[in-house]
């Protein structure tokens, strides 16, 4: 029989652990929506293996568990709670290691630094705990507080922000809890909030350049290790940027910068370029000496200085690769997956004959620009199918060197457009 887990709470209709659990083991996964009354009872029945707890029930369960993990004992809370195979349950904290995630997977180092914890609920707990357990300088900010709303000029040099308030959650969306205006040294937020994707405060951080990451990778980080203890099976935690992604990209229809990663629609920064990969296909680095009449007298290595110019124009950074083998193509292809923003392919040769390139862009879905140096249509025949162009969201063909400079600029453009549509919307 299957494991039967599942999550009790009080209000659970808009709850992703279903989905997220799904992609993390083979078990049962059931919603609970428990009055207060009916925890104890329920807890006791027996029904279930392991469990999920959310609000308002993370204290409540306490005196009903046998046992309680370190972080759950200090924190006072619980959110999984397992049936032993004796019957006692024991309860654990996994929101910590969320919160820890959260702050490692922004980069953030928060070591030594100031942060700044918006809220005194359950989530502003574990935040305050993991800063602490990553060396920062955490400092409670919450309305009733001694550090509060008022007096936030007290902390000038706070460089990091966490949001555990409910300020600017759907459907109550447009609100922040703070103005970053008067936090001009932070250089990085994050908000305990998914939904909307990015908070008004995930906002002003996008608007002032910096890192601005959401509470998406936080959920996915806690389900995976509940999935541990209900399993027994240990999970690389390395599957959780590429499962937040996947769930971004079933609850948001897209993938927003917010919930980190930096990958495909990574939205420009002020100080964080777009990065573009360019790959050449076969015969390419032989340019200026193969069929000048067609390709034209200059070589590889001008096309590389031309690239790189362009590249400098648009403002974004450029990596560059050469290949005679398609193999090695769709190796650089699967390495951008996560690095890259864009991609400028001429598979060259390949173009005509590559599914196993067509599936690569298809697989990593990094939008993509065909360049041929060519007029490929007035030309072969066999000439005339592209695989890899059915997934290029442009083809510049015939302009010679000039269509790598063209495939940078709509590329650029692009990006810039898709992630302020998303973010409009
Ligand atoms: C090419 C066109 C291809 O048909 C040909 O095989 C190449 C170069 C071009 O850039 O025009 O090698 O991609």
């Amino acid at each position: 029989m299957a494991l039967r887990c599942g999550l009790i709470g009080g209000r659970l209709i808009h709850s992703y652990s279903p989905q997220i659990h799904a992609k993390l083991g083979d078990y049962e996964y059931k919603l609970y929506e428990l009055r207060e009354d009916e925890v104890g009872p329920f807890l006791k029945s027996g029904c279930f293996d392991g469990l999920n707890v959310t609000i308002p029930y993370k204290k409540t369960v306490v005196p009903f568990l046998d046992e309680l993990s370190e972080d759950a004992a200090r924190l006072g809370s619980v959110n999984t709670v397992i049936r032993r195979s004796d019957g006692t349950l024991y309860g654990d904290n996994t929101d910590i290691f969320g919160a820890l995630k959260l702050l490692e997977l922004s980069g953030a180092g928060v070591a030594g630094k100031k942060v700044l914890v918006l809220g005194s609920g359950g989530t502003g707990v574990t935040f305050m705990d993991a800063v602490g357990k990553l060396g920062g300088i955490a400092v409670n900010i919450s309305r009733k507080g001694e550090d509060n709303y008022e007096n936030l000029d007290r902390h000038i040099d706070a460089e990091i922000v966490m949001n555990a308030t409910p300020v600017g959650m759907y459907p109550d969306t447009g609100k922040s809890p703070v103005d970053l205006d008067l936090l001009p040294n932070v250089k990085c937020v994050l908000d305990a909030i998914y939904n909307p994707a990015a908070t008004e405060l995930l906002l002003q951080a996008r608007k002032r350049g910096i890192k601005a990451l959401n509470g998406l990778c936080m959920l996915v980080a806690q389900a995976l290790r509940s999935s541990e203890l209900f399993t027994g099976k240990k999970l690389p935690d390395n599957i959780i940027p590429e499962v937040t992604e996947k769930i971004a990209a079933e609850m948001y229809g897209y993938i927003p910068d917010t919930v980190g990663i930096g990958r495909a629609w990574a939205a420009p920064r002020p100080e964080n370029k777009l990065n573009f990969l360019v790959i050449n296909g076969p015969n390419l680095n032989m340019l200026g000496i193969r069929e000048p009449e067609v390709y034209g007298k200059a070589g590889y290595k001008a096309l590389l200085e031309f690239i790189r110019k362009s590249a400098d124009e648009a403002g974004v950074n450029i990596r560059c690769f050469q290949s005679n083998h398609e193999g090695a193509i769709v190796d650089e292809i699967q390495g951008a997956y996560g690095n890259t923003d864009g991609i400028i392919i001429n598979p060259a040769a390949y173009t005509h004959t590559s599914v196993a390139i067509l599936d690569a862009l298809k697989a990593v879905s990094i939008p993509a620009v065909e360049v041929h140096i060519s007029d490929v249509s007035s030309r072969e025949p066999f000439r005339q199918i592209s695989y890899a162009g059915m997934a290029c969201i442009k083809t510049f063909a015939g302009m010679g060197f000039e269509g790598y400079r063209q495939a940078i600029k709509h590329l650029k453009q692009y990006l810039t457009e898709t992630t302020e549509k998303a973010y409009n919307s």
